[in-house]
């Protein structure tokens, strides 16, 4: 009776066991199929190429009887550890737009227009309280197969609130944004860029959530003028750049048809922070190399690489302007790459 009841607990076991080893692997083959073709076409300056390449795909597809081996490895996305990413170390002219402080019903929309005209996906970090207010508004950004990460709940900076109300902030903007998508959020973009290690390492192990700040910014929020978003933005940008702009603002959306167009005319190709964080490069002994100087200078090629100081970085995002100025100087100084 007892050995068979073993025997039975193991088989039962094995079977519960294959069947959880098994059913993750098909559904995280099936979530890598799904992104191919959209990171495809999302880089792609050519949308009718990607979707002629996509047709012949699906021909091939139906073709064969038995599944075909993966043409190419997926991109494999494992963000960095205790690290705030500004900009990507890529081969060849990627970034990464990046919108802020939506989604909103005024502006959003005509934005998503311009970025699936030109068969580019973008990355948006949403509020949680936009969120709650425009959930149709993030269903159209999720739906053409952007990227959404987190902007908290409210916007504040969240250096600055105690840890259990961060923990709202995040949990709750994460929780609305899988209500509405099915998916939470990988990325955070800390509201004013504001962050310390200590509170990252917090958010990266208990919300999954990498913090991602960037390169260029155009100071939309302050400026509120096309014409000196298309500027900073074209002066500013660089491959492997995070370009930071704001959807809820109409100078912002009527500035990109232009600043678009112009990256694309330049080369620039474009990626979700995933898509680019599967292409970074950086290799870890550039983390070496960051270390006291353990006497082997040959890392000194390694040395890495700064896109753009700090100094655009360490501005507020600006989504709040009346916000408390003083708030970001008495921040610590940001020296570059530090977080
Ligand atoms: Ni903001």
């Amino acid at each position: 009776m007892k050995p068979l009841l073993i025997v039975s607990g193991i088989l039962v076991a094995s079977a519960v066991g294959a069947g959880v080893a098994i059913s993750p692997m098909l559904t995280s083959a099936k979530a890598v199929r799904d992104d191919g073709p959209a990171t495809t076409q999302s880089i792609s300056q050519n949308p009718q190429g990607a979707q002629a390449k996509g047709a012949q795909g699906n021909a091939a597809h139906a073709e064969a009887v038995a599944p075909a081996p993966a043409p190419a490895p997926p991109p494999v996305v494992t963000p960095r550890k205790n690290y705030t990413y500004k900009s990507f170390n890529v081969d060849g002219n990627y970034i990464a737009m990046t919108f802020d402080d939506g989604p909103n019903p005024e502006t959003t929309p005509q934005l998503l227009a311009i970025l699936k005209e030109r068969g580019i996906k973008a990355t948006f970090f949403v509020l949680g309280n936009m969120v709650a207010k425009h959930p149709e508004v993030l269903k159209m950004i999720a739906d053409e197969g952007h990227e959404i990460g987190s902007h908290s709940w409210s916007h504040p900076q969240l250096t600055r609130i105690s840890q259990a109300a961060v923990e709202k902030e995040l949990g709750n903007t994460s929780e609305a944004i899988f209500q509405v998508t099915g998916k939470r959020p990988m990325y955070l973009r800390p509201p004013y860029g504001s962050m310390k290690p200590s509170l990252r390492t917090m958010i990266e192990e208990k919300y999954g959530l990498t913090t991602v700040n960037w390169a260029v910014d155009p100071n939309d929020w302050k400026f509120r003028d096309s014409q000196k978003v298309h500027d900073a933005i074209m002066a500013q940008v660089t491959p492997g750049a995070i370009v930071l702009a704001h959807d809820i603002y109409p100078t912002t959306v009527a500035a990109m048809p232009r600043v678009l167009d112009e990256l694309i005319a330049k080369g620039y190709k474009f990626g979700t922070i995933s898509d680019l964080i599967a292409m970074d490069k950086t290799p870890k002994v550039q983390l070496l190399a960051a270390l006291p100087n353990t006497g082997k200078p040959q890392q000194a090629q390694q040395k890495p690489q700064k896109p753009k100081p700090a100094t655009a970085s360490a501005k507020p995002d600006g989504a709040k302007p009346a916000s408390k100025p003083a708030a970001g100087a008495a921040q610590p100084p940001r020296a570059g790459g530090v977080y």
